[in-house]
């Protein structure tokens, strides 16, 4: 049996911002391994560094020690160039506030990054996409005009368009009502399953990220073992 592919292997990362007396240590050494297809939800008190942890695992913000390979990219070794080309098409976020663009359409906000990436149909790949998740009748709706739940079908069906190893999540249910957060969240493990894509989702709610294969806990920068409501309680296992 060959061991799966790696799609996250994080060693000793650490994130520190700021000098001397200012200096403020965000992550203290965090090592994790996801594997491909796998779902894995972040857990921890506000604070804990988890939107930190996804900025660089997902090449928006260096780390400052420790190394990242991301889907075969190894982020230490790459200039910015190079990482917002190894995030292209590999990786896609997904986060709370949505993050459409307001002067955009629906289906322009999924097309224009495939039509970045050189897609030559990449308007017929977006509303083959929008219609994927639900919002085939919203096409050429701006954001101002959809209700939160379907701007962040749009976010999703954009962050999946371009089929990538990777999606995260950053409470990607924070901004919608309990109804709505459900259905999204249907959606967002139906398109993952769907195109294989592996899982980063941070989240508040224990119930939804028992859904995951597998929960990671921080606290203080770091990953913590033991139970989930002690992790997020405070509480050393
Ligand atoms: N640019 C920055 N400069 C200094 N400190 C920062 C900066 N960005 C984040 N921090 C600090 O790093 C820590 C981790 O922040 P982060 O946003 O990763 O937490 P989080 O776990 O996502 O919290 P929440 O659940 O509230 O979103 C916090 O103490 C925060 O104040
Ligand atoms: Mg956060």
């Amino acid at each position: 049996m060959t061991a799966p592919d790696i799609v996250i292997d994080a060693r000793d990362v650490t994130l520190s911002l700021g000098k001397d007396a200012a200096q403020v240590d965000i992550l203290r050494g965090v090592s994790l391994s996801v594997a491909a297809g796998e779902s894995v939800a972040l857990l921890g008190p506000s604070g804990s560094g988890k939107s930190s942890l996804m900025a660089v695992l997902s090449g928006l913000e260096r780390a400052t020690g420790g190394s990242i390979r991301v889907a075969g990219a190894d982020f230490g070794a790459l200039d910015e160039d190079g990482l917002a080309l190894a995030r292209r098409g590999r990786i896609g976020i997904v986060l709370q506030a949505f993050h459409l663009l307001p002067t955009m359409t629906a289906i322009e906000n999924v097309a224009v990054p495939l039509e970045l990436e050189g897609a030559d149909d990449a308007f017929a790949r977006a509303e083959a996409e929008l219609v994927a998740v639900g919002l085939g009748h919203r096409l050429t709706h701006y954001p101002a005009q959809l209700s939160g739940g379907e701007q962040q079908r749009v976010a999703i069906a954009r962050a999946i368009a371009p089929r990538p190893a990777l999606l995260f999540a950053d409470e990607p249910t924070g901004n919608l009502d309990a109804a709505n957060g459900a259905a999204i969240m249907d959606l967002l493990f139906a398109r993952q399953q769907e195109t294989g894509a592996t899982l980063v989702m941070i989240t508040h709610d224990i119930a939804l990220s028992r859904r995951c294969d597998r929960i990671v806990t921080m606290r203080d920068g770091r990953i913590v073992e033991g139970s989930v409501e002690n992790a997020l309680a405070g509480i050393d296992a």
